[in-house]
C-alpha cells in the first residue's frame, strides 16, 4: 500500500497478523494421554533420518506449557494463531477417538479465545499415525477417508468456537519429499508414488470440504494451504534449465493448484509422467470419477507458504554451487522428488541466502500471489507460512538480537503490500515460526521462531524480531 509521511507502508484495514506452528515440531508429550505414534515418530528413529538425531519426543514441551505460550502471544498482539492438531493424539492409530487428546485442543482453543486470539486449525501438518503408514499411507485411496472420519472428529470437538479451518498443509512435501525422494517421513523413494499421493492428500482435502460445507456451520472459513514456487530457470538461454523449470512448475505449484482451483489436471502432467508406474500403474489409474469435482470444490480461503526462490537447472554443475541446494537432506542419501527430473538441482545465483541456504527472493513472493489471482482466481489469500532460519546469539543479558530476520520478514511484508497495491486480494499474514521448533530432517539446528526456545530449560525469550512483529501488528504499518 502507499508510503506515508512517516515512512511506513500500511497494510489494509483488518489485515490479520499471525503467527504458526505445527503439532509434532513444537508439543513434545509424544507418548502421553494415548497418543501413539506418527511417521514422524517412526522416522526419527531411523539413523540418518534426522540430524544429530533428534526427536520430537520433547520438542518445546508445548504440550505442558500451552498456556503460558499464549499468554506469549497475547503479550506480543498476535490477532490469530495457526497450529495443527495431532492425529494420532484424537485418533491414536488412526483408531477411535480419543477424549484426552481432544481435550488438550479444546483447552488450547479456550485459551486462545480468552485472550482474544483467533484460532486457524491445521488438520494435518505431517503427522499421520503410523498405524494408517502401515496399511499403505498416503498411497491407499482409504487414508483419505480415514482422513475426513478423523476431521469429524475434530469438528465435533471444536467447531462449535472455531471458524478457520484448513485442511491440509504443504501437501506437496507429504507426497514429493514422502513418497518419492525421501527426504521426510516416512521416507519412501517410489518414483511417480509421490503423484499417487498427491492425489490422495487432494481427495482427502476434497473429502472434508464436502462434509463440512454440508454438516458444518454457515461461517466457516474452509481453506488449504500450499507450497509455492516461482521456479524460474537458472538460464533462460538453456533449453535444458527452461525445461527444469517447467517441469518444477508442474510437479510443485500445478500439481495442486490446477485440480484445487480449476477442477482438473494440468495437461501437460499426463506427458511429463508418460511410462511411468508405480506398482505396475499409471497414477491416473488411482482417480475415480467425481474425485476431480470434489477437489475443485470452491473454498474460501487460500493458505500460501512462500519462503525462497528457485532457479531451476537441468545442467551440471560444479558442487561448490550445488552447496546446501533446497531440496537436500542434511545427512540422508535422497532422490530428486520430481518424478522424471533427477537431473533437476537448484544452483546458487548470487542472492542472498539463509540458514537453511535459502534464497531470499521477496519479490518472487509479489510475482507468485499476482500469478494465484489473475492465472487461477484464487479466493481471498493468507500467508500462512514465512520466515527464515539464521543463526541466533543469546546475548549475555539473555536477549536475542536477530536482524537478519527481522529484515527478511519486512521485506516480505512489503512484497505482499506490493501484490495488494496490483489489486491482489491478501488478507493476512503468519510468521512461521512463533517458537524455534524442530526442523524436520534438521532437527533443532535451524531455528525459525520470533520467539527463542532454549531447549535445556525451555524458557522463551522474545527475540528482536518479535518485539519489531508485535509493533506491525499493533499498528497495521511496516516502517520503511
Ligand atoms: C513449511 C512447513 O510447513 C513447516 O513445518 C516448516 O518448518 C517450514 N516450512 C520451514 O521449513
Amino acid at each position: 500500500m502507499t508510503s506515508n509521511p512517516s515512512s511506513a507502508v500500511r497494510l489494509p484495514e483488518g489485515f490479520l497478523w499471525g503467527a504458526a506452528t505445527a503439532s509434532y515440531q513444537i508439543e513434545g508429550a509424544v507418548a502421553e494421554d494415548g497418543r501413539t505414534p506418527s511417521v514422524w515418530d517412526t522416522f526419527a528413529t531411523v539413523p540418518g533420518a534426522i540430524l544429530d538425531g533428534d526427536t520430537g519426543v520433547e520438542a518445546c514441551d508445548h504440550y505442558h506449557r500451552m498456556p503460558q505460550d499464549v499468554a506469549l502471544m497475547a503479550e506480543l498482539g498476535l490477532d490469530c494463531y495457526r497450529f495443527s492438531i495431532a492425529w494420532p493424539r484424537v485418533r491414536p492409530d488412526g483408531g477411535a477417538p480419543n477424549p484426552a487428546g481432544l481435550d488438550f485442543y479444546s483447552r488450547l482453543v479456550d485459551e486462545l479465545l480468552g485472550r482474544g486470539i483467533l484460532p486457524w486449525v491445521t488438520l494435518y501438518h505431517w503427522d499421520l499415525p503410523q498405524a494408517l503408514e502401515d496399511a499403505g499411507g498416503w498411497l491407499s485411496r482409504d487414508t483419505a477417508e480415514r482422513f475426513r472420519d478423523y476431521a469429524l472428529t475434530v469438528y465435533d470437538a471444536l467447531g462449535d468456537r472455531v471458524r478457520h479451518w484448513t485442511t491440509l498443509n504443504e501437501p506437496w512435501c507429504s507426497a514429493f519429499l514422502g513418497y518419492t525422494g525421501g527426504q521426510h517421513a516416512p521416507g519412501r523413494q517410489e518414483g511417480v508414488a509421490g503423484v499417487v499421493a498427491a492425489h490422495h492428500l487432494m481427495l482427502g482435502h476434497g473429502l472434508v470440504v464436502d462434509e463440512l460445507r454440508r454438516t458444518g456451520s454457515p461461517d466457516d472459513v474452509l481453506g488449504i494451504t500450499l507450497n509455492l514456487t516461482v521456479a524460474e530457470p537458472f538460464d533462460p538461454a538453456e533449453p535444458a534449465d527452461v525445461d527444469a523449470a517447467e517441469r518444477v512448475d508442474l510437479l510443485w505449484n500445478r500439481m495442486f493448484l490446477d485440480p484445487i482451483l480449476r477442477g482438473s489436471h494440468a495437461p501437460e502432467l499426463a506427458a511429463r509422467t508418460e511410462g511411468m508406474t508405480w506398482q505396475g500403474r499409471a497414477w491416473q489409474e488411482f482417480v475415480h470419477d467425481g474425485d476431480l469435482a470434489l477437489i475443485g470444490a470452491p473454498l474460501d480461503v487460500l493458505g500460501v507458504n512462500y519462503y525462497h526462490g528457485d532457479g531451476a537447472s537441468g545442467r551440471t554443475h560444479p558442487a561448490a554451487d550445488l552447496l546446501g541446494s533446497r531440496i537436500s537432506h542434511p545427512t540422508r542419501p535422497t532422490l530428486s522428488p520430481f518424478p522424471g527430473g533427477q537431473d533437476i538441482v537448484f544452483p546458487r545465483r548470487g542472492l542472498p541466502v539463509t540458514g537453511l541456504d535459502w534464497e531470499v527472493q521477496p519479490e518472487g513472493l509479489t510475482r507468485l500471489l499476482r500469478r494465484l489471482h489473475e492465472d487461477y482466481a484464487a479466493p481471498a489469500l493468507y500467508i500462512t507460512e514465512n520466515g527464515a532460519a539464521y543463526e541466533d546469539v543469546v546475548a549475555p543479558d539473555g536477549s536475542v538480537h536477530d536482524p537478519e530476520r527481522l529484515a527478511y520478514i519486512e521485506q516480505h511484508l512489503l512484497a505482499i503490500a506490493d501484490a495488494i497495491d496490483a489489486g491482489v486480494d491478501v488478507r493476512g499474514y503468519f510468521a512461521w515460526s512463533f517458537l524455534d521448533n524442530f526442523e524436520w530432517a534438521y532437527g533443532y539446528a535451524q531455528r525459525f521462531g520470533i520467539v527463542h526456545v532454549d531447549y535445556a530449560t525451555q524458557r522463551r525469550t522474545p527475540k528482536s524480531s518479535a518485539l519489531w512483529y508485535a509493533d506491525v501488528a499493533r499498528t497495521g504499518r511496516v516502517p520503511v
